[in-house]
């Protein structure tokens, strides 16, 4: 694992964007999986623009959404899947068969996780996993002591998430669940980069660089990872020694 630090959120997201770039221009084909959240928006922002600025052929590769909030609409503006269709699908205009997102409202949430496994396994494994990180170290939605073996689940979200969570709704929302993949598919993802920004993350990147590695936190488990990348601003990492 590799930790690089930048002056600030731009910079670091610039950079990340810059990296999916590459990726896509390496092998275009990759398979590549995303999170949400405020911490990934800028550099989703910047992608379209830098893949036509350096001519990437872009309708080959495969995104993959990371989680989703379990009982929420697609149509949410709250909902992962939404995010990901404003920032990256509708601005790339990938195809339907370029895409794969939980739905969080499907009848069988089994069946659904089942069918995200099966598609990641067709296509070769994942190539590059772009995550956040919550207040509680959660990738993904792996809660605190969430076996690393599993690959696509359905958790119970804990209460800093729920809490947490709401930031991304318009009105007070019930969020009880998610469906995520799993930290196994983080262990063998080619690539993984974890992102994190801003003051409100330096004590759990403190705890996920330094403390033990521990399923209690599930992000310690990037340290594990062979081509596992931290990449922080400078606030983010205002804690580290
Ligand atoms: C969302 C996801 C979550 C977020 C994390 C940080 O798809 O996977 O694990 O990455 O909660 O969220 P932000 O970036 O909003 O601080």
């Amino acid at each position: 694992m590799k930790i690089t630090v930048f002056d600030d959120h731009q910079a670091l997201s610039f950079q990340v964007a810059q990296m999916m770039v590459a990726q896509i221009k390496n092998k275009p084909d990759s398979v590549i999986c995303l999170a949400s959240g405020e911490t990934p928006f800028l550099a989703y922002h910047l992608l379209p623009t830098l893949l036509l600025d350096e001519g990437v052929d872009h309708q080959q590769f495969t995104l993959i959404g990371l989680d989703e909030w379990v009982n929420i609409p697609s149509q949410n503006t709250g909902s992962c899947s939404y995010f990901l269709h404003t920032t990256l699908i509708g601005p790339l205009k990938l195809s339907l068969s370029q895409f794969k997102l939980f739905d969080g409202m499907a009848p069988d949430l089994q069946t659904e996780c089942d069918s995200m496994d099966e598609f990641i396994s067709k296509r070769g494994g994942i190539d590059l996993m772009v995550v956040g990180i919550g207040m509680n170290g959660h990738i993904g939605f792996n809660e605190p002591g969430v076996s690393t073996e599993l690959y696509a689940h359905v958790i119970d979200l804990d209460d800093t998430t729920q809490t947490v969570g709401q930031k991304y709704f318009a009105d007070k929302t019930t969020l009880g669940q998610g469906i995520t993949l799993g930290l196994k598919h983080l262990q063998e993802a080619n690539a993984a980069i974890l992102m994190a920004s801003g003051d409100r993350k330096a004590h759990i990147m403190k705890a996920t660089l330094e403390g033990p590695i521990d399923p209690l936190i599930p992000s310690t488990i990037i340290r594990n990872h062979p081509n596992g990348l931290v990449m922080l601003d400078q606030k983010a990492a205002s804690l580290l020694t």
